[in-house]
């Protein structure tokens, strides 16, 4: 029998709250029961990249750790954990962990004697680990670790319903998307660079800007929908292969405001309006050809009056078109590119930390064009 504190919180369900919250309620309640748990985190699994990254936590002691990830191989106990589905205890673990890893040092730093680590599974697929950490040796004794794997269903359950919520948002876009041909105007590795340049340059201003790592991921998972407008944009003008008139511009301007009303229509059809932070995704969507001058449209807003989301996936696109080849162009040298931020930056378009960020991530840029290349 798990005793009275162990019940499910109702608050847990409150809608509209994002999974951070939730995880800071669910561990005040642990708390009543067991004083010891100091530290409740949740890190996601990307199988494309193999990266483990951290997602949501909620720390009482010990400074949290964010904006961090690694491979899933580089870390040989949590991969076997991994495709064992097995949980991990450790009652000592300055006895057991070696430094070896950031992870291993942070986690050693932070003065945590024990740790219990929870494997994640969605559907049968493995989506990440959570960890409960205490400053107590020998915190997790089995009685404690039932108690905490009922905690883990239910922090399960909830991660699952919300990326399910999120995937059926990308996947009617995505649809939508593929119905309208729009795949021979942009490609899939456009939008899949998107998301990997959108969430680089989130995590590089993530302390600035008081960006969680959950409204890191939903950055980087709504950021390929931002042009889901240009379904409503008519073949002769969204596929001409010259420039477009006067007319034809405007036309092509409009795909905004028709991707707000795909978005809303969406969230309506599926009752996803609840779901924590689309608000990022319609700003995503509505505001990704503002420029901070008021020179933008189509509402010509300035400066903060940008959604933070808009102006970094403004910066991830317009780089992208600049690195790679399209019809029209060649692809620009790396610097190039850079230097035509910095002119965008200096008239006073577009986000200087955004492009500041590209600019300090050279290699890990270079990587991400190496693996989502255009097909020839
Ligand atoms: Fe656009
Ligand atoms: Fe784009």
């Amino acid at each position: 029998m798990f005793n009275s504190a162990m019940a499910i919180p109702a608050i847990w369900w409150q809608q509209g709250s994002s999974a951070s919250d939730r995880l800071a309620r669910i561990h005040d309640r642990l708390l009543e029961a067991y004083p010891e748990v100091d530290r409740i985190a949740c890190a996601l699994y990307d199988p494309n990249t193999d990266l483990l990254k951290t997602f949501i936590n909620s720390t009482r002691r010990g400074e949290a750790i964010h904006g961090y990830q690694y491979r899933l191989k580089d870390s040989l106990s949590l991969s076997e954990l991994a495709s064992a589905a097995e949980c991990r205890v450790i009652h000592n673990i300055h006895a057991t962990v070696a430094p070896d890893n950031p992870h291993s040092v942070w986690l050693l730093q932070q003065g945590y004697q024990s740790s219990f680590t929870i494997p994640l599974y969605d559907n049968g697929h493995f989506i990440g680990f959570l960890f409960f950490d205490s400053s107590r040796l020998g915190a997790f004794d089995t009685r404690k670790q039932r108690d905490m794997l009922l905690y883990a269903n239910l922090v399960n359950m909830t991660l699952s319903s919300e990326l399910n919520a999120v995937r059926i948002i990308q996947a009617s876009a995505l649809v939508a998307r593929d119905f309208a041909d729009l795949r021979d105007f942009e490609t899939g590795s456009h939008l899949d660079r998107m998301a990997a340049y959108s969430r680089l340059i989130a995590r590089f201003i993530a302390d600035e800007e008081g960006l969680s790592d959950e409204q890191i991921e939903h950055i980087a998972l709504f950021a390929p929908l931002h042009d889901v407008g240009k379904i409503g944009i008519p073949d002769r003008v969204l596929l001409k292969a010259g420039t477009l008139d006067a007319d034809e511009r405007a036309l092509m301007q409009t795909h905004v405001e028709k991707g707000e009303k795909i978005i809303h229509k969406i969230l309506g059809d599926f009752g996803l309006s609840e779901v924590p932070d689309s608000q990022i995704m319609l700003n995503i969507v509505a505001c990704h050809h503002e420029y901070l001058d008021g020179s933008g449209y189509p509402r010509g807003l300035k400066s903060n009056a940008i959604p933070i989301e808009a102006r970094i996936v403004t910066v991830a696109d317009i780089f992208d078109a600049l690195s790679c080849q399209r019809p029209y162009k060649a692809a620009w040298p790396l610097a190039a590119c850079f230097d035509e931020l910095e002119r965008m930056v200096a008239a006073g378009k577009l986000e200087g930390r955004c492009v500041a960020a590209l600019k300090a991530s050279r290699q890990e840029i270079e990587d991400i064009m190496a693996r989502l290349r255009d097909a020839p």
